[in-house]
C-alpha cells in the first residue's frame, strides 16, 4: 500500500503552504524572506508536508524555488498545479511525493472553487494516469459536491482535497448557521469520498478557529493550511505557528 494513503495516527497530518512567504519576498523583488528556509523552519515546528503552488504566472513560487525545495527539503512535497502540459512536464522532472491538481484563473487572488473534474473528465483521467506512473500520489482539489466526488473516483485519482473555504469564511464572519450548513456539506462529501475508496484531505481558508472542526473528523487524512498560519507566524514565529496549528489539530 502507498504509505501516503493510510489512516492518520493522531488527527490529520499538517501540510504547510509556503506560497505566502514567496508572495512577501516577491513584493520587493529580492531573495527575502526565502520560502525554502520557511519550509525548513516549518518542518522544525512539526509540519508533516510542505505544500506549494507553482502558478502559471509565477506570482509567488518560482521555478528556482521548486528545484531548491527538491534539493534541500527532505519531507513529502505537495506540488499544487494547474492541469497544463507545461506543469505536467515540470512535475515529471521533479517527481514530488504528492501532486494536487487545482483550477487556476489568472485574475483570482487565490484558488477559487474546486477543479471541474466532471467537465474535463478525460483530461483529468489522463493526467492521473501519467502522474501515477511517475509515482506521484495525485489528489484532486474539489468542492464537496456529489457529482465531482463521483467523477474524481472514476478518474483513477487515489485522493481528493475538499475545499473548506466557504465553511471557514462563514465561521470567521460569525455566520454560524451558514458555517453549520457548509460543515454538513463537507461531512456528506467526506462520507461519499470515503465510500468511493478515496483518501480525503481538506484545506483552504482554515484558521485556528475553523481547523478543529475538520481535525476532529477521523476520515480526514491531511489538512493543508497557508495564509492564516503564515499570518500567525508574523507574531509568534514560524516554528511556533506550526506548533500552535499542530496542537490545535491534535487536541481537537
Ligand atoms: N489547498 C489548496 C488546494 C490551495 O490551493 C490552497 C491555497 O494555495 C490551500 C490549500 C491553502 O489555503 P490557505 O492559504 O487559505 O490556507
Amino acid at each position: 500500500m502507498n504509505p501516503l494513503v493510510q489512516p492518520a495516527p493522531r488527527g490529520p497530518l499538517l501540510g504547510v503552504n509556503i506560497d505566502h512567504v514567496a508572495t512577501l519576498r516577491n513584493a520587493r523583488g529580492g531573495d527575502h524572506p526565502d520560502p525554502v528556509r520557511a519550509a525548513l523552519h516549518a518542518l522544525r515546528g512539526g509540519a508533516d508536508i510542505i505544500t506549494f503552488h507553482l502558478r502559471e504566472d509565477r506570482r509567488h513560487i518560482r521555478d528556482a524555488d521548486v528545484h531548491r525545495l527538491r534539493e534541500q527539503v527532505h519531507a513529502p512535497l505537495n506540488f499544487e498545479s494547474a492541469l497544463t502540459p507545461e506543469m505536467l512536464d515540470i512535475i515529471d522532472g521533479m517527481r514530488p511525493a504528492m501532486v494536487c491538481l487545482v483550477p487556476e484563473r489568472r485574475q483570482e487572488l487565490t484558488t477559487e472553487g474546486g477543479l471541474d473534474v466532471r467537465g474535463q473528465f478525460e483530461r483529468v483521467r489522463d493526467a492521473c494516469a501519467r502522474l501515477g506512473a511517475s509515482d506521484c500520489r495525485v489528489s484532486l482539489f474539489i468542492e464537496a459536491d456529489a457529482q465531482q466526488i463521483d467523477a474524481a473516483a472514476a478518474s483513477g485519482a487515489p485522493c481528493v482535497e475538499l475545499h473548506t473555504g466557504a465553511f471557514a469564511d462563514a465561521l470567521e464572519a460569525g455566520d454560524t448557521q451558514l458555517a453549520q450548513r457548509q460543515l454538513e456539506r463537507l461531512r456528506e462529501g467526506i462520507a461519499r469520498a470515503r465510500a468511493a475508496g478515496l483518501q480525503t484531505n481538506a484545506g483552504h481558508g482554515l484558521t485556528l478557529r475553523s481547523t478543529p472542526e475538520l481535525a476532529r473528523m477521523p476520515e480526514i487524512r491531511e489538512l493543508h493550511i497557508g495564509h492564516a498560519l503564515v499570518g500567525h507566524a508574523l507574531f509568534v514565529g514560524l516554528e511556533q505557528a506550526v506548533r500552535d496549528f499542530k496542537a490545535c489539530i491534535e487536541s481537537a
